[in-house]
């Protein structure tokens, strides 16, 4: 019987992390979220799973403690992650993801958890110095959103050399797929395929910022969460690059969902102002998570297709 922890699990990837955990036999999985990000609701991804159970808490709050106590693995994902919102107000990214962060660590230390897996991100390292970026590239944030999660990260680093304890810090880059939000507000990552489809499937052009030759590694859902698991199964300490290794332009998504959706010749990409803060390039070296045995299963246009599918019948219906 393994207990698992998830904060943020009513979040995009954290849900998915907790589908899958649940079909786990005889495992317990606990959730913490505040529900001010959450991609489904607690009725929605409890419904037919007796084994997983949902508390509404801040990781800021002490009682986080009772709940994570006796936990064999916590999953640490609840985060503020709209870079836009912390260029604008960086008092709440900052005081969510580095306090909540310190609570979630502390609480795993005091109770000696044997097993923590830290969402950390690509953004820590800013725009790419070397064709592909692994866990050695430099950290060099451009938002206090990635300054945020350079002190996760490098707090979760301090945790396993003063402490001993056992946290794989996991570095994914960008991550889509059904449930993720997209909203206009400017949320990070792949936040720009769901507006872009919004866009799409209402007939109207995409708007790219800037030039449209900012390049990001796209990876899909189901295979970020295989990123979690092998943390666990293979024992990771310490920071893993967890990408397909593959990038590709806004530009060429842009055009990429224009066909799956069925508008080419009909629709096309306009560009507007550049973004501040915005990092220029980012794709994944992933050598150590394959010489774990880690490897990408939906390649983007079959993810993108899926995504498309399921904007149909969820949101755009
Ligand atoms: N989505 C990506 O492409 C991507 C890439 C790299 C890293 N990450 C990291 O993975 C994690 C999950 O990302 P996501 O895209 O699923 O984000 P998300 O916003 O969908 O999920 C985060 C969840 O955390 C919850 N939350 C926020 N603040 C909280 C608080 N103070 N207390 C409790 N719960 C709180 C939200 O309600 C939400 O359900 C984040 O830490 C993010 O930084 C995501």
């Amino acid at each position: 019987m393994s207990k698992y922890v998830v904060t943020g699990g009513m979040g995009f990837i954290g849900s998915h992390l907790v589908d899958t955990l649940s079909k786990e036999d005889g495992a317990h999985v606990i959730v913490l979220d505040n529900l001010t990000h959450n991609a489904i609701t607690p009725e929605e991804l409890c419904a037919d799973k007796k084994n997983v159970e949902y508390y509404w808490l801040d990781i800021r709050d002490h009682n986080i403690r009772e709940i994570i106590r006796g936990a064999d693995v916590v999953f640490h994902l609840a985060a503020q992650i709209n870079i836009d919102n912390s260029i604008i107000n960086p008092n709440d990214t900052i005081d969510i993801n580095v306090n909540g962060t310190l609570n979630v660590l502390e609480t795993c230390r005091i109770y000696k958890v044997p097993k923590v897996v830290f969402a950390s991100s690509s953004e820590i390292y800013g725009t790419a110095l070397t064709d592909k970026m692994d866990e050695s590239h430099p950290l060099d944030p451009q938002s206090p959103y990635g300054a945020t999660k350079v002190f996760g990260d490098r707090l979760c680093h301090a945790y396993n050399e003063a402490y001993g304890m056992n946290i794989a810090i996991l570095r994914n880059f960008n991550v889509f797929g059904p449930r993720q939000r997209y909203t206009r507000a400017g949320d990070c990552y792949g936040a720009v395929i769901g507006i872009f489809t919004d866009l799409i499937l209402r007939g109207k052009s995409p708007i790219i910022f800037g030039d449209g030759e900012q390049r990001r590694d796209y990876q899909y859902v189901s295979d970020a969460v295989d990123g979690y698991l092998l943390c666990v199964e293979k024992d990771i300490i310490g920071p893993v690059v967890v990408g397909t290794g593959v990038d590709i332009s806004i530009n060429d998504i842009a055009l990429t969902l224009i066909d799956i959706c069925g508008k080419k010749g009909e629709i096309e990409p306009i560009h507007a102002d550049a973004r501040p803060g915005e990092v220029r390039r980012l794709c994944a070296d992933t050598t150590l998570a394959r010489s774990y045995g880690f490897r990408s299963h939906t390649d983007l246009y079959n993810g993108l297709k899926a995504y498309v599918e399921w904007f149909k019948a969820n949101v755009h219906s």
